[in-house]
């Protein structure tokens, strides 16, 4: 080849690599291949040669402008993906940059415990249901074996509603067990049943009272149903929500819609039974859980079941108190002061 000419191919690549825009591209492409280029001069002094000689130096001539405007195109296809991609990487969407958080809540303690308490009777076959807050008398006392006299329906710690009808007796309901009484009266035996809910009663705030509270109340009735069965039942629900160590006993108490009534203590998860001093159970080694009996006769006769041919048992707990119980919170007015440095230790 010419050797002016394989010196300007032999120098091309280098220039071009050099090459960081289109316009400096544009500027390389006019100097190996316009009008002032090498081959533009040889190019119009082809004519001035011997004949001859015009042929070897015009197929030289084409072979450079072969090599010369592949070797730009390569390098301009190059250039324009390196630029996209400075440009892509440029405005990229950071999406790793932390967006505006909305603070998401948490179930309250006091649902969660709910849910719990349902789920453990839920697999034992119970259903759940729930029931009215504003009750009749009816209901919530005197079908429940507790008679107008009776020290529990005093103005004093129950909240009437006044509807000017003292007959109707309308009332925010002190516990859950008017839904044993509904319960029934919908259903014939037998039933497996748990009812969760808000109950109301004139108390003062302190840090073991709240004029409103959570309770679950429980009913199973049935053919022999015996207090065996209450017992096992309640020993698996401690031991389910408490840990498998639970031990459980049965203290003799009374509550006019059950006959025997029992009140159900656990072993102290804590000191695991009577270490002096403890924290949770003040070295008694038990913590008392909840109320319990077997579902008396008067109970059956006011809704229309056959108490020669049913048997059953009731009970009912507080879940502000299991919920104090299993996380050892001290003070029962915590659920509601919406402080969030107590809420999120609950997620
Ligand atoms: N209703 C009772 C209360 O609020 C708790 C209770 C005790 C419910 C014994 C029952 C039961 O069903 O059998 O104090």
């Amino acid at each position: 080849m010419n050797p002016q000419l394989a010196e300007v191919v032999e120098a091309a690549p280098g220039k071009l690599a050099a090459v960081q825009s289109l316009e400096e591209l544009d500027r390389v492409e006019a100097e190996l291949l316009g009008r002032r280029s090498v081959l533009a001069q040889l190019q119009k002094a082809i004519g001035s040669l011997p004949p001859e000689e015009r042929p070897a130096l015009g197929r030289d001539l084409q072979q450079a402008r072969a090599t010369l405007v592949e070797l730009v195109e390569t390098r301009r296809r190059a250039l324009e993906r390196e630029i996209a991609d400075r440009v892509a990487t440029a405005d990229r969407v950071d999406v790793t940059l932390d967006a505006f958080r909305l603070p998401l809540g948490s179930r309250h303690l006091i649902y969660q415990t709910i849910e719990e308490v349902c789920e453990i009777f839920v697999s034992l076959g119970y259903v759940v249901a729930e029931g009215p807050e504003a009750e009749i008398a009816w209901y919530n006392f005197d079908a429940l074996n507790t008679p107008p006299t009776h020290p529990a329906r005093a103005e004093t710690d129950t909240l009437y509603i006044d509807f000017g009808d003292p007959a109707t007796e309308p009332l925010l309901r002190t516990h859950t067990s008017p839904m044993q009484i509904r319960w029934m009266e919908a259903h014939r035996p037998p039933v497996a049943v748990v009812v969760p809910g808000k109950v109301y009663r004139a108390d003062t705030i302190d840090a073991s009272h709240l004029p409103v509270f959570h309770q679950v109340e429980g009913l199973m009735v049935g053919e022999d149903v015996r207090f065996s069965d209450l017992k096992g039942t309640l020993a698996h629900f401690a031991r389910s929500f408490f840990g498998p160590q639970t031990q459980v006993r049965f203290r003799p108490s009374f509550f006019p819609f059950t006959e025997p009534s029992a009140e159900l203590d656990v072993s102290c998860f804590a000191c695991r039974g009577g270490e002096p001093g403890c924290r949770v159970c003040g070295g008694e080694g038990w913590l008392e859980l909840l109320g319990c009996g077997m579902v008396d006769p008067n109970v059956f006769d006011a809704v229309g079941y056959d108490p020669k041919s049913v048997t059953g048992f009731a009970f009912g707990m507080g879940v502000e108190r299991l919920a104090m119980v299993r996380h050892s919170i001290d003070d029962i007015r915590l659920f509601v002061d919406n402080d969030l440095r107590f809420l999120r230790q609950f997620p």
